[in-house]
């Protein structure tokens, strides 16, 4: 009866999308995802296109593709494509189909995550501002004005997909759609209401009749026939709510994003794989890095708040579009393994054997005769050696080997064949003249209005900047008892965050901020106050909406007290509901202080007489673009906090002043990972570097602009280029490798081959000197090898022998060329670091 059901169900689908599209070209069933009729197991990876510019998009689409990829997925962000109620934008970083054209002409597929929410540490989670503002509306709930809303710009995209016959149905690449966004969790806490607006959205999107399969991440009770789909940093313990639904992992979490005052989070490559060939070992069949590109938050995209600008994840991809290694090669080594593996794969259900306590094998057996084995060894300190179908086979700790003819090794997960880069910041321009302009504290004078009384920052401001003056007077009187020589007066604000610069009379006086785990924050401190009237200025700054949480929509900013002096002849003096008066936004923004023109609108300081270590002040400097095609980025170190604008483009905000707190100790790939399991920069600026894209820059004068909030000396900021150092080899003797393994399965030879390490440098670069080779038993890690006890003396001979002068060089971890084995019976390695120039 279940089983009729279920063969029922697979009928329905595959009719339901041969209806809607005629062609049915893209389908599943239980086991996988099918396009044209046939099964695959698809990998794929986020690539967000407003995080990049639409000059890096071919290139980062061209290294997806050579890092195995088939499938790239984006959410669309709606707030960068509807700024205003109505008014659309799809240009520059937001031309949407320009970049599903050019993943179309790489030959890879599309997986749009419509949303329209997204999360994604992504301003106000993609919603934009205004919509907080629609009458009665209450976001991702059964709601009236917010499904409106949302059916209207969910409908406009599936409407242009379609005009652009960008759907795989109509012969265009998008393969997949995801509606909603990891609402599973909303759904419980809201109940019925959240009940009710799943299957809203859901119906929703199936009635757009796009002919491709819908996801809904995170969202166990995902109505039929949407697929409901995993996220995390290990998803093989995951099934869908159907049998006759794919198992598919639609985050695999490849790293960790950073905030300001965090450290910067990474994820062993390692584990990474081991994560991945976990879930198909265990019959997943679709897996999407998250992110495979982090890129950038540009302007004042980032969300949060506190989310960091730099959005590099530790992706394959670093935040430049450069390749990180090993991590791109070790899973381009990985998804190589796999694909060796599909026939098996799509063919059917994995038969599981145990191999010992905490070692399995996973067979896959296809019709056809293919069979393709996975190893696992869950252990996470020791080695396992384990017998199957008669051979022996090494298992180093928490890894998985791949056998893609049930025989032969030709991946194993802790086991990186690809080389490890060490990359370096070269200073291409520094010594730039600086002129500065101070911008004014808020006075009566050019305020905008008066109120009794604390406004709420975000409904004040709608978002349109993240600065926020709050001003009032006090008047001491000359009685004061603090003026013949007692303590000064407490002044306490408390604030819904995100930070705050206090001004007494003009001069700051302190400041302070939260962090994206509290927001919130009070300033309390002794302030200098003079007989007669004293001006009071609150410059309250928002660092990013929210952009996760039950009704982010309605979480406050700004100063909304109590603020109350004490220490005065009558005690504590209240002065939360007296006369504030307020101004959005920054003189500096009005003048359009940060653009080509508007630059010219105000008197400039110049040369020795600039201010420094100078509150609320403004920068500008004009540079020539420096040559070649090395990414860019400016050191903002001696900076405190701000944002920054090249030629009227925003890079974004920087705060290298908020130094990252937490534990920075060794890291284990073994062992389960979280985000806070390994991490970097500890007591450092969490973000020092800023991306400059090189296609922002002209030939010769670009103007730089930068608003400096608390104090920051302009003459330490520089620009370098980001370039490849040196690049590592960290090999065992009889290490497995594809290509050895093809040898062997072509008859070239039947026995077991020793395997070469690879080392390259970037395209234009040659391998200069060897900075380290040993043969034997070394040590460390790319960038601190050391030789161990063990270590033949010819190492660094064949290095300067094969590889100087050369881009890229091959060296066979053979004995006889180090000249012989220098501790037979020792397991031995080779690493080596040559250095790129
Ligand atoms: C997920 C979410 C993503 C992103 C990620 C953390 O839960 O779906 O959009 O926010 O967390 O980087």
């Amino acid at each position: 009866m279940g089983l009729n059901i279920a063969i029922l169900h697979v009928i329905m689908v595959f009719l339901s999308s041969w209806v809607s599209c005629g062609t049915a070209s893209v389908s599943y069933d239980h086991k996988a995802i099918s396009v044209n009729g046939q099964r695959r197991i698809l990998i794929s990876g986020s690539i967000h296109y407003p995080r990049s510019t639409p000059e890096m998009w071919p290139d980062l689409i061209q290294k997806a593709k050579d890092g195995g990829l088939d499938v790239i997925q984006t959410y669309v962000f709606w707030n960068g494509h509807e700024p205003e109620p109505g008014k659309y934008y799809f240009g520059g970083r937001y031309d949407l189909v320009k970049f599903i054209k050019l993943v179309q002409q790489a030959g890879l597929y599309v997986h749009l995550r419509v949303g329209p929410y997204a999360c994604a540490e992504w301003n106000f989670g993609g919603f934009p501002v205004w919509l907080k503002y629609v009458p009665g509306i209450s976001f991702r709930t059964n709601n009236g004005p917010f499904k409106a809303a949302m059916q209207k710009f969910t409908t406009k995209i599936v409407n242009m997909m379609k005009a652009e016959r960008l759907y795989e149905s109509q012969g265009g690449p998008i393969i997949l759609s995801q509606i909603e966004n990891e609402y599973g969790p909303m759904e419980r806490e809201l109940g019925a209401p959240g009940r009710a607006y799943t299957k809203w959205a859901a119906k929703m999107a199936l009635d757009l009749g796009t002919g491709v399969p819908w996801v809904m991440c995170k969202q166990d009770d995902a109505p039929d026939p949407i697929i409901n789909t995993c996220n995390g940093f290990y998803c093989d313990n995951f099934s869908p709510n159907k049998a006759y639904k794919p198992k598919m992992w639609t985050e695999a979490w490849t790293g960790w994003f950073t905030e300001f005052g965090g450290p910067v989070p990474y994820r062993p490559a390692e584990d990474l794989a081991f994560s991945v060939a976990k879930f198909i070992q265990k019959g997943g069949s679709f897996i999407n890095y998250y992110m495979y590109h982090g890129g950038t938050n540009f302007g004042r995209t980032a969300g949060g708040p506190f989310i960091a600008t730099s959005y590099d994840y530790d992706a394959p991809l670093d935040e430049y579009g450069l390749l990180r290694q090993p991590k791109w090669g070790h899973l381009k080594d990985l998804h190589r393994a796999i694909k060796l593996c599909e026939p098996a794969l799509v063919s059917g259900d994995p038969t599981v054997t145990p191999l010992g306590n905490y070692q399995e094998a996973h067979v896959f057996n296809s019709k056809s005769g293919a069979c393709a084995a996975f190893l696992a060894n869950y252990n996470q300190h020791s080695f396992a050696k384990v017998s199957f179908r008669n051979m022996h086979y090494n298992l180093p700790p928490w890894s998985i080997s791949i056998l893609p003819d049930c025989k032969n090794t030709v991946y194993n997960t802790a086991r990186i064949g690809a080389q490890s880069a060490q990359m370096k910041m070269t200073p291409v321009s520094r010594g730039f003249s600086w002129q500065s302009y101070n911008e004014q504290t808020a006075s009566y004078e050019d305020n905008s209005f008066t109120a009794a009384g604390l406004l709420e920052q975000i409904n004040t401001t709608r978002d349109m900047t993240d600065y926020l003056w709050y001003s009032t007077d006090v008047k001491i009187d000359p009685r004061e008892g603090f003026l013949r020589g007692g303590k000064w007066p407490v002044l306490t604000v408390y604030s819904a965050g995100h930070a705050l610069h206090v001004f007494i009379n003009g001069q700051l006086s302190g400041t302070t901020y939260g962090s994206l785990e509290n927001p919130k924050l009070t300033f309390s401190q002794g302030v200098n106050l003079r007989v007669g009237v004293n001006k009071i200025s609150l410059l309250s700054i928002s660092v990013g909406l929210p952009n996760v949480g039950p009704h982010f929509e309605t979480w406050n900013a700004g100063v909304l007290g109590p603020v109350s002096l004490s220490g005065l002849n009558k005690g504590k003096w209240d002065l939360t509901w007296q006369k504030w008066s307020y101004k959005v936004g920054l003189k500096g923004e009005a003048l359009s202080l940060h653009s080509l023109s508007g630059s010219t609108s105000v008197e400039w300081v110049e040369g020795s007489s600039i201010s420094q270590r100078q509150p609320l002040t403004w920068y500008k400097t004009t540079f020539n673009a420096p040559g070649g095609n090395d990414p860019l980025a400016l050191d903002m170190n001696t900076m405190s906090k701000g944002q920054v604008w090249i030629n009227g483009q925003s890079i974004g905000r920087y705060w290298n002043q908020y130094k990252a707190s937490g534990n920075c100790g060794a890291c284990n790939y073994a062992g389960w990972f979280n985000e806070k399991k390994c991490l970097s920069k500890c007591g450092e600026a969490s973000q020092r570097w800023y991306h400059v894209p090189r296609s922002w820059l002209r030939p010769t004068g670009n103007l730089l602009v930068i608003f400096e909030e608390w104090g920051g000396n302009p003459n330490g900021i520089f620009l370098a280029k980001r370039e490849l150092a040196s690049v590592c080899a960290d090999i065992y003797e009889w290490q497995p490798t594809l290509m050895n393994w093809q040898m062997q399965a072509s008859g070239k030879v039947n026995r077991p081959l020793r395997p070469k390490a690879h080392l390259s440098c970037a395209p234009g670069q040659k391998i200069s000197s060897i900075k380290f080779a040993s043969f034997g038993t070394p040590q460390g890690i790319c960038g601190s090898f050391r030789e161990g006890s063990c270590h033949a003396h010819h190492s660094y001979d064949v290095f300067e022998k094969y590889c100087i002068g050369q881009q890229s060089c091959a060296v066979p971890v053979t004995p006889e060329i180090f000249g012989g084995d220098p501790c037979p019976n020792v397991m031995k390695k080779l690493s080596a670091e040559v250095i790129c120039g």
